[in-house]
């Protein structure tokens, strides 16, 4: 097959965030986290680690700088961690955290890649925690003081900025579900979390506008398009069901400044919420989360097939076989994202879009040379890459596309198991080792396209 060639001025980035790479958890007077804390809780975390030191990027950012630069990457996603600017949450600025920050993007920009900045990747202090976390809604306003002190140290510097990444995990894992940090069961909290995530969003994109003048503000949402399991009607509206709860319960507000009504209705039902009006909505908030977005961030990853439960819940269902399964057990499923970009496109028309994530986690092994043939990872962002060039060519808003990740890292409630880096981390020498991927990456940036048939062998791996 031949070349797909991306526009020009097209952005090619890699991500990361603080909790899952960082480290140094108790240096320069950061605050506790609640992964930092969940992860002490035995149980939680599936190989019992912790993110203590995780890739130690804390030390040696300026060595995964060079890795950037290896690649030829023209931008980078990182978070910042609140608990180190912060520590308590809502308290005193401690200068020192931002300094960490401030030496990452000064290195960043003297290195020619652009910084994208993600304000909250998950690592709320664990002061704010104790006082109920996302679910009071005075975090929204302590969330509005961490944006301003970060955007104003750094906002002469940094053209972009996300707010949150992923609300729905932050409340649904976090709070619906328990399996991330704080743990927690309760529907009608995470409900409320999510509402206080997204008004916070609203309120924290004034303050950095005003901090950053021209810098461009954005969300990161993780978007997964639901399939039905059968012809069936009940099946369709499984696909309705999960759709509202998991994409437009973010997309409807963030762009037309209302939660959908049939999803509210879901919840009604479900018994999650009161019939009427919502609970937490107080007056303003809508018209705050609609607040234009300069871009949106999507996170894409594979797709969800759903039949209908007897009580009418959609449920997952496996159809694929396991050899189109990542180590996540996510399907592999790359139209999936042509298809995601229209539909959001055609419903939503964000004024820009970047892939902020796009990756897959596999155990794969080191020869004895140092090669790491990771064949099925390069395949499936090449394949992910075709699909995303086609929704271009269809007319979606995208401009920049980032792989998940840089680093194999500190994966969650999946501790140091699922290997997502374009680099191998040998966590007991920190030792990083490029991947084919690694290779193959830097030849699609460096082509600006993506050769969608080109053989492994094709793959040059000089240093
Ligand atoms: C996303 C998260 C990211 C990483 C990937 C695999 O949900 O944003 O931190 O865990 O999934």
């Amino acid at each position: 097959m031949d070349k797909q060639e991306f526009p020009k001025g097209f952005l090619w980035g890699v991500a990361t965030s603080a909790q899952q790479i960082e480290g140094a958890a108790r240096e320069g007077s950061r605050g506790e986290s609640i992964w930092d804390r969940f992860a002490r809780t035995p149980g939680r975390i599936s190989d019992g680690s912790n993110p203590g030191v995780a890739c130690d990027h804390f030390h040696r950012w300026e060595e995964d700088i060079a890795l950037l630069r290896r690649l030829g990457v023209q931008a980078y996603r990182f978070s910042v961690a609140w608990p180190r600017v912060v520590p308590d949450g809502g308290g005193a600025v401690n200068e020192r955290g931002l300094d960490f920050y401030d030496s990452l993007v000064d290195g960043l920009l003297a290195a020619g890649i652009q910084p994208f900045v993600t304000l909250y990747h998950w690592d709320l202090p664990q002061a704010l925690q104790d006082q109920g976390g996302w679910g009071n809604r005075k975090t929204a306003e302590d969330f509005v003081g961490f944006a301003a002190a970060v955007s104003r140290r750094l906002g002469d510097r940094v053209r972009s900025w996300a707010t949150h990444n992923e609300p729905w995990c932050i409340a649904t894992l976090g709070h619906e579900q328990g399996e991330h940090a704080p743990g927690h069961r309760d529907p009608a909290e995470s409900l409320r979390v999510a509402h206080h995530l997204l008004v916070s969003h609203g309120w924290a994109a004034g303050v950095i506008r005003e901090s950053s003048p021209g810098s461009e503000v954005g969300i990161v949402l993780n978007l997964t398009p639901a399939f039905p399991a059968s012809d069936a009607p009940s099946d369709a509206d499984a696909v309705r069901h999960f759709d509202g709860a998991f994409n437009r319960w973010y997309l409807d507000p963030l762009f037309r400044g209302e939660y959908p009504a049939d999803a509210v209705a879901d919840r009604v039902r479900r018994g999650h919420l009161p019939a009427g009006e919502l609970p937490f909505v107080r007056e303003g908030d809508m018209k705050s989360i609609a607040t234009p977005l300069d871009f949106l961030g999507i996170n894409y990853y594979s797709r969800v097939v759903v039949q209908s439960s007897g009580t009418g819940e959609p449920v997952a269902v496996a159809v694929a076989p396991k050899e189109q399964l990542t180590d996540m057990g996510w399907e592999v499923y790359p139209q999936a994202l042509e298809d995601l970009l229209m539909r959001v496109t055609r419903e939503y028309r964000p004024r820009k879009i970047f892939i902020t994530e796009n990756g897959a986690a596999y155990t794969d092994t080191m020869a004895a040379s140092g090669i790491i043939a990771d064949t099925r990872r390069v395949a499936y962002l090449r394949n992910h890459l075709a699909s995303a060039h086609r929704a271009l060519e269809a007319g979606a808003p995208l401009a920049g596309y980032f792989v998940w990740s840089l680093l194999d890292k500190f994966e969650w409630a999946h501790g140091y198991t699922k290997r997502f880096g374009l680099y191998n981390v040998d966590f007991s020498t920190q030792r990083r080792t490029p991947r084919d991927s690694a290779y193959w990456y830097r030849d699609v940036v460096a082509a600006n396209a993506v050769d969608a048939g080109a053989p492994q062998s094709a793959m040059g791996r000089n240093p």
